[in-house]
């Protein structure tokens, strides 16, 4: 499993040959100028929920990919009327078996409404399950009692929002680590905006004195997990 960091709360995910991206947010966030959405060349796009942060670059970059999208049913749906067809739609609770391994939309605790405001269902987040590992990413969330139902999943990474604000922060994302049941947190959605921006070094101390293991990937830096 190879992750690289795209700022905001994009991301790819590497698995068994395929590449997974998580809610393409690269050209309006300054913090990524250095990355070229057209070298992108995703197999499937993964939206959390329907909001400009995380969909900002979907259309372009699914054009020059042919990338499939996963999203739940009502962005699914909005999407085939924006012309692409072939969206994956899923809900909540519900898992599928992709060629690459399986994915499972979980609860977050958020809201979602599409650019134009067309509603987007309700937010989510995924799990997934590939190359005998388990991925959690929480999407835009609160802490949420539902993240404990993710307990016994033995996940090995969670990327989880950490800036405050619109999301959970570092205090509430260091709970969520324990409902979980997972040290090992990617932190994402902190420091694009103003009112997101966090102390980074009072997080990684908050994490390291929970006994956590935070990753803050520089954008564009790949790490192997
Ligand atoms: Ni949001
Ligand atoms: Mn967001």
């Amino acid at each position: 499993m190879k992750f690289t960091y795209y700022g905001h709360a994009t991301f790819e995910l590497e698995v068994n040959g395929k590449k997974l991206l998580f809610d393409p947010f690269i050209t309006p966030n300054p913090l990524a100028s250095a990355i070229d959405i057209s070298t992108l060349r995703p197999d499937y796009i993964l939206l959390s929920h329907g909001h400009g942060d995380h969909i900002a670059d979907l259309f372009e970059i699914q054009q020059n990919s042919g990338a499939k999208v996963i999203a739940i049913a009502e962005i699914a749906a909005w999407l085939a009327g924006k012309g692409i067809a072939d969206a994956h739609g899923m809900n909540l609770g519900g898992g599928f078996n992709f060629d690459f391994g399986r994915v499972k939309m979980v609860t977050a605790l958020h809201s979602s409404s599409m650019p134009d405001g067309s509603y987007g269902g309700n937010p989510a987040g995924f799990i997934i399950y590939a190359e005998g590992k388990k991925f959690y990413f929480a999407g835009d969330t609160a802490l949420t009692l539902d993240m404990k139902l993710l307990a016994d999943e033995n996940l090995d990474w969670a990327a989880l929002p950490i800036g405050d604000n619109y999301t959970m922060g570092v205090d509430d994302a260091i709970k969520a680590a324990g409902f979980i049941n997972c040290n090992n947190i990617i932190g994402v959605h902190y420091d694009t905006f103003p009112p997101i921006k966090i102390d980074v070094e009072e997080a990684k101390e908050k994490f390291v004195k929970a006994g956590l293991n935070l990753k803050l990937p520089a954008i564009g830096e790949t790490l192997a997990l």
